[in-house]
Order: structure tokens, then C-alpha cells, then sequence
């Protein structure tokens, strides 16, 4: 098996490397040499050549595993010819060549896709409406990557993304809290967090699942998350809980935080689809919470 991983210094790639280097998510026809890290170094997703490029000297592989994107959602406005090369036709191109490599591929999208107004978990097949760059960029890498591949290939879409690599509202809270006495955090923007060693997780016992690894399966979007329903407000009172930082955390709207990109209110998927079909764990985002800042806490 050669199965890629590109993003490796990501939070996904990061978490998908950890787990492989602890050994314990590999099964008996996988060993750790049958995965390959890919950074922009050598695979930069913002240039079609340099794709092509690394493709080209590289020997087939079986699996793609796309965990690399352009995740600045801000930023993203003012750059939204690099994010669309990045997340829509970088994705587009990935799909030729897994296609032409007659390999299976993994992305990773966003509830981003959605628009945040539907009041009742998103299903995969629900309507979807990006309002922002970011959401409208990566919705269209999904629909390239079906186009191209209606067969062999997996699109994970997941939320609030944290892990102890990176950059990411767990860390950002933790500093931010160590800082101040009080803080403001947005509760009127509802979802649920996904510790990347959770999603990783996922992913690599998908990989290995006879239903995944059947040929000319038809092309499916999965949602994935932690369990549990909150707001960034409730998310941070949490993070202080268990760190115990004696921070006062004031719910805001969003209106009162004005951001360059616009944000979906409430982005809850339902799991049920991924849950039923390659049985992988959903933790309860306490617990996964927890175990995150159990690891940073020791690392510090
Ligand atoms: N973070 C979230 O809250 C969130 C929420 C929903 C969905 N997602 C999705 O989940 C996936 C993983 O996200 P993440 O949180 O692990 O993202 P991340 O930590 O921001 O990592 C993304 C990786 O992509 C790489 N990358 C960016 N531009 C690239 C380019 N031109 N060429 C090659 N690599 C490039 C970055 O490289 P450098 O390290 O060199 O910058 C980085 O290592 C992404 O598909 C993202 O859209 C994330």
C-alpha cells in the first residue's frame, strides 16, 4: 500500500502522523512505511505545475488522503483567487490523477459549506449555501472532486477543528485567558468541536474498512464531529474550566464581533450517515476536550 497524506503540517496531517507513529492504527496489510507526508515543500497546492510536477517523479499510490487547505477564513477574502486555487482546483486536480492512478481519495471538507440557517442538524444531502470565500471555495472542490471521481473517492466534511498542533481556539483561549481577566466570546454561533485525533482516527479506520476499500464504490460525503451541541461561548467557559484559569467569559453576538468573513449561526451536522456505515467513534467533545488539553498541559 502507498497511501499519501498532504497537509503534514497541519492539524489533520499532524494527527493522522501521530497515530500512525504510535502504530496502533494500522492493521495487518498497512505497516507505517506504507504512508507518505507531504508538505508545500514538496507538494504546493497553489501551483498547478508543481502538482503535476510532484506526481510525476513520485510511483502510484493507492490512497490520497487530502488533508491540506487554504483554512484562513478571514484572510480568505482578500486572497480568493489563491484560496480557489487551493481548495477548489487544486482538489480538481488531485482528482485526475488519483483517477488516472486508480486510486481512492480522501478530502476533507467544512460545514462551512452551509449557510448556518437550518435550524435542525445538516444532513449530506441538505441544501447547501456558503457565505463566505472560504465555504464558497471549498464547496467548490466538493463538487469538482464528484464530478471527477463518481466513484472511489470520500468527502469528510468536519467543524471547529482543534488539536495541540497549529493554531487553533483551544490554544488561542488558553493564552488569551493566561492574559486577561475577562474575555468576549461569540454565543450565538452554534456547532460542535472536532478534536483531530478523533477525525484522524476516523479516517484511518475508514481506510481499512472493507466498504471503503471496495472498488468503484460511488463517491459519498460523510459528516463528522465530536457529539454535543454548543456555542464559542460555551466552548471557552469549558476550555477555563478544565485548565482552571480564572478568566470571566462574557457572551457576545455576533454582531458585536464584526469579522471580515461572514459566519453560518448553526453549522450541527448529523453523524448518523458516517456512524451507520464504518462505525468509528464519536466522542463526546467534553471528553475529547479533555484529552487534548491533557496532552498540552504535559507538553507545556
Ligand atoms: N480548522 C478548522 O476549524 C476546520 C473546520 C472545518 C473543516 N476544516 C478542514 O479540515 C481540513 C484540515 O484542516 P486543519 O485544521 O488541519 O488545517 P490547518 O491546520 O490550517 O492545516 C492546513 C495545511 O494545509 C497546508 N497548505 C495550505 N496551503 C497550501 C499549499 N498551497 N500547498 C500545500 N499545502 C498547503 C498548510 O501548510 P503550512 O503549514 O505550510 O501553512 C497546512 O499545513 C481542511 O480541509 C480544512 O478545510 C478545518
Amino acid at each position: 500500500m502507498r497511501i499519501l497524506v498532504t497537509g503534514k503540517n497541519g492539524q489533520l496531517g499532524r494527527s493522522i502522523h501521530k497515530l500512525i507513529n504510535a502504530d496502533t492504527k494500522i492493521d495487518n496489510n498497512q505497516s507505517s512505511n506504507d504512508f507518505i507526508f507531504v508538505g508545500r515543500e514538496e507538494l504546493d497546492l497553489s501551483s498547478e505545475s508543481s502538482i503535476s510536477h510532484y506526481f510525476d517523479r513520485s510511483n502510484k499510490f493507492d490512497v490520497i488522503i487530502n488533508c491540506a487547505a487554504y483554512t484562513a477564513v478571514d484572510k480568505a477574502e482578500k486572497e480568493q483567487e489563491l484560496v480557489n486555487q487551493v481548495n477548489h482546483l487544486a482538489v480538481k486536480q488531485l482528482a485526475n490523477i488519483a483517477n488516472e492512478q486508480k486510486a481512492k481519495l480522501v478530502h476533507v471538507s467544512t460545514d462551512y459549506v452551509f449557510d448556518g440557517t437550518g435550524g435542525k442538524p445538516y444532513k449530506e444531502t441538505d441544501k447547501t449555501n456558503p457565505i463566505n470565500v472560504y465555504g464558497k471555495t471549498k464547496l467548490a472542490g466538493e463538487k469538482a472532486l464528484q464530478e471527477i471521481m463518481p466513484t472511489d473517492a470520500i468527502i469528510i466534511r468536519t467543524s471547529w477543528l482543534y488539536s495541540e498542533f497549529g493554531n487553533n481556539f483551544v490554544k488561542t483561549m488558553l493564552r488569551l485567558g493566561k492574559e486577561r481577566d475577562e474575555i468576549n466570546v461569540v454565543s450565538d454561533q452554534i456547532g460542535s468541536p472536532t478534536y483531530a485525533t478523533d477525525l484522524a482516527n476516523a479516517i484511518l479506520e475508514i481506510i481499512k474498512n472493507k466498504e471503503f476499500k471496495e472498488i468503484s464504490q460511488t463517491t459519498q460525503i460523510y459528516h463528522y464531529s465530536n457529539e454535543g451541541e454548543i456555542s464559542w461561548y460555551e466552548f471557552a467557559k469549558e476550555i477555563f474550566k478544565i485548565a482552571e484559569i480564572n478568566c470571566k467569559v462574557n457572551p457576545i453576538t455576533t454582531q458585536q464581533y464584526p469579522t471580515p468573513a461572514r459566519r453560518p449561526k448553526n453549522t450541527l451536522m448529523s453523524k448518523d450517515k458516517i456512524a451507520e456505515i464504518f462505525s468509528v467513534k464519536i466522542p463526546d467533545w467534553k471528553e475529547s476536550l479533555n484529552t487534548c488539553m491533557s496532552i498540552l498541559k504535559n507538553n507545556l
